[in-house]
Order: structure tokens, then C-alpha cells, then sequence
């Protein structure tokens, strides 16, 4: 029987992006031998090397590999040298454009991000909190991706005639954006445990305000089987610290999500964990998808070999589940990783103070290794 084959393009990026895809990628080459996936891979620059080597961050070469991709595998961006790029270019004004040119997210239909944030027993000394408070979490945080404050006009700073600088960013939704990522949410729910919190600022914010009533009304009208709740942010994350298990799934918009997702990550001990899903509407049956681990670039430990592949491996796993209908590879993914932290193996972000840590490679080795077991115990 043929096999349809997947098109997979990756991004590894700047900083340690580099360095935990390849792990990924020697995981997803262990399933390409070993569990028969048929994919086809196509490694593209992206980030500052990219604009060292071509003179774009996003070359030409890139934008069309993703285009001719099934999913992008993404590893992470930003240096400091790239803020210092987007200095030059705010100088000559048009940082904007430079901006919007070069982020992924703005070059791909892509509006729902992805977070789930579930507390693994083997990592429970790796977190700041308290075990009691984390067994049994297990939540998802719905990003809106496509808008919001990150990409609102009209945006920039500017001199003002008394000489002082003022900046400004604009935060806009519109009710059709608001209720394509609450759908997202709601049906999301049903398929957990069908309780949806709805972070906002409502009691300060418009954008907020039209978002809860986009959210009530679209759950009135046809997700009333769900539960709804809306949470103010800043009460969001404190509670995500005091009790994450009251959460199942959070919807929130671009700025909130991202913020609340690295507050979220302390329930997993490391950033370095989360992997995540962004995700676009369903076009003739297919669906426009990058996977990516929550973390950026991490430049203070880049080029070390220390970082945490784990959020790049399980952002694998998600692209297994989500883009490639291959939910036992998922699962074996998902298990596999579990194994090895069962078994002791910790990168240093994970690791007891003072304890010896795994190098990123070595951790990539320690998930091949839980592969391979499972694959022969089978
Ligand atoms: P970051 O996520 O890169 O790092 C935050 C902290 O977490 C650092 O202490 C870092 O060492 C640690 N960390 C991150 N990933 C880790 C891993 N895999 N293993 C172990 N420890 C890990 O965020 P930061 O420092 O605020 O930003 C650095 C750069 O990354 C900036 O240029 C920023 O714009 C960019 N960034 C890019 C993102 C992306 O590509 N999706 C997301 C967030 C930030
Ligand atoms: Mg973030």
C-alpha cells in the first residue's frame, strides 16, 4: 500500500535552537527507520544566521520550503545581535516592516497556539512548588496567535516636539478573531474535560471587554455544555502558582498567553520542557501547522550543549498527534520521554542543585535509548 508521505521543513534557528532540534531530529529519524513514517525533510535557515549568510532572516528559500511543507518543526529565534539588526533598521524606519516581514507567525495562517502543561511525578523536586499542589495538573493554555497587541497598528516610537521620546503598541481584536480562537477553545474542551477559563483585562481594557462578550455569546449559542469562567490576568497568574489544578483549559489572547505560559512552565520545573502547537483553520483538508518548544533562543546558555531538548522532542510528539495522524507514535514519544526522566536523566535546567546533568545530546540519547527499549519490549 502506498504511503502518503509528509513534508516536514525545519527551522532550527538561532541560539540553542540549533541544538535541540537536532535532538528532535534524531528522534524523528529514529521513527523513520524504526516505525516505518514516510517523511520527507527539507532543513531551511531562519534568524540571524540566516541574515549573516543571505541577507534575510527569512530568505526567499525558506518561505517557499514552508510553503511546500506539511508542518514546520521550529526551533527558536532572537539574539541580542538580532535586536541590535532591528535597532538599525529602526533607524532607517522601517523597523515595522522589517518586523512583520521576518516573523513566521505573520507569514503563516497560523492562529491557535498550543501550550499543555501537564506535572510529572519525576519532576516534582524539579519545581518550585509544592507537590501537593501539583499532582493531578494537567492544562492547556489556548494562545491567540494571529493578532493583538504584537502585531496591532499603528505601532512605533517617536520624538515628540518638547524632545522626548514617546512609544506606543496597539492592541485590537475584532470579534471574528476572538471567536475563531474561543471555538478553538471550547470545542478543545470537549474532547478534556470541558472547562474553559477566559483570561482577560476586561476592567480595564476594550479589546477585553468586546473579547468576554464575544466569548459569553459564542458559548451561549452553542457551547453551553462546557464550562465558562473568566479570570482577570493578574488574579490568572497567581492562581496558576497557588492552585493550577482548578485549570483545564485557558484561552487567552497573544500577550496574555505568552506571558502566563512561562509563569505556567514552573509546574514542569524548566521552560525547557514545554513543547507547543501553533496551529491554522482547516483548508481543503489541510492544515497549516508549526511546532516549536515554548522557550526562545536562550543566549546566556547557547553554544554550552546544556540546554533542555525535551520541549523541542514533545513538540514532536504534538505534531505526531496533530498533523501526522499518528497517535501511537505520540504516545510511544510521550512515554519514551517519561522513561528517561523516570529513569534519573536531567539536563541541568531539571537537575538538583549541585547534582551532575546530562548534556542536550546526551539527553537526546537518553529518549532514543527509551525508544529502542519500548521498540524491543514490544
Ligand atoms: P528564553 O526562553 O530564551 O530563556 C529564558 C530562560 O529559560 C533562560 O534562563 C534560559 O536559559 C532558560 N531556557 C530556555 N530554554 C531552555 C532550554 N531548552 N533548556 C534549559 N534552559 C532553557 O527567553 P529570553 O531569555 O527572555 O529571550 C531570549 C531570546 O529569545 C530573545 O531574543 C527573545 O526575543 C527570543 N524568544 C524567542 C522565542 C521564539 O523563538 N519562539 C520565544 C521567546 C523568546
Ligand atoms: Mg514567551
Amino acid at each position: 500500500m502506498a504511503q502518503n508521505i509528509s513534508r516536514i521543513a525545519i527551522l532550527p534557528g538561532d541560539g540553542v535552537g540549533p541544538e535541540v532540534i537536532t535532538q528532535a531530529r534524531r528522534v524523528l529519524e529514529w521513527f523513520v527507520e524504526h516505525r516505518t513514517l514516510a517523511i520527507e525533510i527539507e532543513e531551511a535557515p531562519y534568524g540571524i544566521e540566516a541574515y549573516h549568510r543571505y541577507g534575510a532572516v527569512l530568505p526567499e528559500a525558506t518561505r517557499a520550503a514552508i510553503e511546500r511543507a506539511d508542518l514546520v518543526l521550529f526551533g527558536a529565534a532572537g539574539r541580542t545581535e538580532f535586536d541590535h539588526i532591528a535597532a538599525d533598521q529602526q533607524r532607517t524606519d522601517s523597523l515595522l516592516r522589517i518586523r512583520r516581514s521576518v516573523s513566521l507567525y505573520a507569514n503563516l495562517p497560523l492562529y491557535a497556539n498550543l501550550r499543555p502543561i501537564k506535572a510529572q511525578p519525576a519532576l516534582y523536586e524539579a519545581s518550585p512548588l509544592k507537590r501537593r499542589v501539583l499532582e493531578g495538573v494537567d492544562l492547556i493554555i489556548v494562545r491567540e496567535l494571529a493578532g493583538g497587541v504584537y502585531f496591532g497598528e499603528p505601532r512605533g516610537i517617536e520624538r515628540l516636539p518638547n524632545g522626548e521620546r514617546r512609544a506606543f503598541n496597539t492592541q485590537t481584536y475584532t470579534s471574528s478573531e476572538i471567536r475563531r480562537i474561543a471555538r478553538f477553545a471550547f470545542e478543545l474542551a470537549r474532547s478534556r474535560r470541558s472547562h474553559v477559563t477566559s483570561v482577560d483585562k476586561a476592567n480595564v481594557m476594550e479589546s477585553s471587554q468586546l473579547w468576554r462578550e464575544e466569548v459569553e455569546a459564542l458559548h451561549a449559542a452553542e457551547f453551553n455544555d462546557v464550562v465558562l469562567r473568566h479570570m482577570y490576568v493578574d488574579n490568572c497568574a497567581m492562581q496558576l502558582m497557588r492552585d493550577p489544578r482548578q485549570f483545564d483549559v485557558i484561552v487567552t489572547c497573544n500577550l496574555f498567553g505568552d506571558v502566563l505560559s512561562d509563569c505556567a512552565a514552573m509546574v514542569v520545573g524548566s521552560l525547557g520542557m514545554l513543547p507547543s502547537a501553533s496551529l491554522g483553520p482547516v483548508e481543503n483538508g489541510r492544515r497549516c501547522a508549526l511546532y516549536e518548544p515554548v522557550h526562545g533562543s536562550a543566549p546566556d546558555i547557547a553554544g554550552h550543549g546544556i540546554a533542555n531538548p525535551l520541549g523541542a522532542i514533545l513538540s514532536l510528539a504534538m505534531a505526531f498527534r496533530l498533523s501526522l495522524e499518528r497517535l501511537q507514535d505520540a504516545n510511544l514519544l510521550e512515554a519514551a520521554v517519561m522513561h528517561a526522566l523516570d529513569a534519573g536523566a536531567r539536563t541541568r535546567d531539571i537537575a538538583e542543585p549541585g547534582a551532575s546533568f546530562l548534556s542536550c545530546a546526551e539527553m537526546g540519547s537518553a529518549v532514543l535509548a527509551a525508544l529502542q527499549r519500548a521498540a524491543t519490549a514490544s
